[in-house]
């Protein structure tokens, strides 16, 4: 009687998802129900992620968001949609970003979200509100569909450009993002990059293309650069990488000081909560030899990590 118990009530549970229209999609699918989406992820921005922001500088509305940002791709070539389309919904979403805490990146997804701390070290694009709210959804501008949009499921043009679609829908709107998202940094700013990655930088990243050009000349005063080596070598640095000298020189010519830190602590310390056994968490026993400090170490990140998931819910 007891097996039957166990075999019969996996079943229920699963003939309760089967009943679910949705179908399983590819992440570069568009998006079901893409109003519903972008509407909630807008909502749970201003009441779970980041309120205090709005107690201050009043709540938006997301259903004039969603019609801002569904306008500027209805009916738009599917590979050539102008970013300016989308003024009005940057316009709505703005708000301010705290001093000293913007973190620009490249390829460190999804490790930077962990790192960012959605806000609370430090400010990624997809940690405001105009970020957040495309950050996960697929979708794509369609000139013959009766909705200007491509349906769920379609494949859409992702957020690189390539050679027979240089602008679809996703990277219009990055490139806007980078670029208003550059513009509103003051202070130092920082520029999270990964040493393993060939090359360090380069010439074609949103990075370099969109947001330095956008940063405002004595409006931000330092760019430090956060280098996270998973490989380090003793007594060496990626620092001095030849390609880096792309960042150096675009934000010197704005009298912007520069600055390159390889394997900052606590980049380190949050990167090994995850990856243990990486080769670059050896550097955090450099202080203390014992396990007991190190086990004191993974205590207290539990209970930041902890602390942090109580106070969002
Ligand atoms: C929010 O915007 C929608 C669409 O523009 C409008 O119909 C609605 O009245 C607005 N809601 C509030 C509370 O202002
Ligand atoms: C850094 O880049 C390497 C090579 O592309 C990749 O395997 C690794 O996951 C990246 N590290 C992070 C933290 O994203
Ligand atoms: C655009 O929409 C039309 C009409 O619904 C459809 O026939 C066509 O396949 C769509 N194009 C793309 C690239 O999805
Ligand atoms: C990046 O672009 C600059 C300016 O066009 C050029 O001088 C430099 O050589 C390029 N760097 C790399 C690594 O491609």
């Amino acid at each position: 009687m007891k097996m039957f118990v166990y075999v019969f009530v996996p079943t229920v549970a699963f003939l309760h998802f089967a009943n679910s229209q949705q179908p399983c999609r590819q992440f570069e699918m568009a998006t079901d129900n893409l109003r519903e989406v972008i509407i909630g992820q807008c909502e749970i921005y201003q009441q779970n992620i980041n309120q205090p922001i709005f107690c201050t500088e009043g709540f938006r509305n997301c259903t004039e968001i969603w019609e801002a940002f569904s306008e500027a791709f209805k009916f738009q070539p599917r590979c050539n949609v102008d970013y300016h389309r989308l003024d009005r919904y940057f316009t709505l979403t703005d708000h301010s970003i705290p001093k000293d805490k913007s973190l620009f990146w490249e390829n460190v997804y999804p490790f930077v979200i962990r790192y960012s701390n959605r806000g609370r070290r430090f400010y990624a694009l997809s940690d405001t509100l105009p970020g957040y709210i495309a950050n996960g959804p697929q979708w794509c501008s369609n000139e013959s569909d009766t909705t200007g949009m491509s349906p769920p499921g379609t494949l859409c043009p992702g957020w690189e450009a390539t050679p027979d679609c240089p602008q679809g829908a996703q990277r219009a709107f990055w490139i806007a993002a980078s670029i208003n998202y550059g513009s509103r940094a003051s202070g130092e700013i920082f520029i999270l990059l990964n040493a393993t990655s060939d090359p360090i930088f380069s010439n074609n990243t949103y990075n370099a293309m969109y947001e330095l050009p956008s940063l405002r000349e004595n409006v931000v005063t330092k760019a430090t650069v956060l280098l996270l080596n998973e490989h380090p070598i003793q007594g060496q640095t990626k620092c001095g990488d030849p390609t880096l000298d792309i960042i150096s020189s675009k934000v010197k010519a704005k009298r912007i000081k520069y600055d390159c830190i390889e394997n900052r602590r606590d980049l380190v310390e949050t990167f090994c909560f995850d990856y243990p056994t990486a080769d670059v968490c050896k550097i955090l026993d450099t202080t203390s030899s014992s396990s007991f400090t190190a086990s004191v170490l993974s205590t207290t990140l539990v209970s930041v990590f902890i602390s942090s998931v109580i106070f969002i819910d």
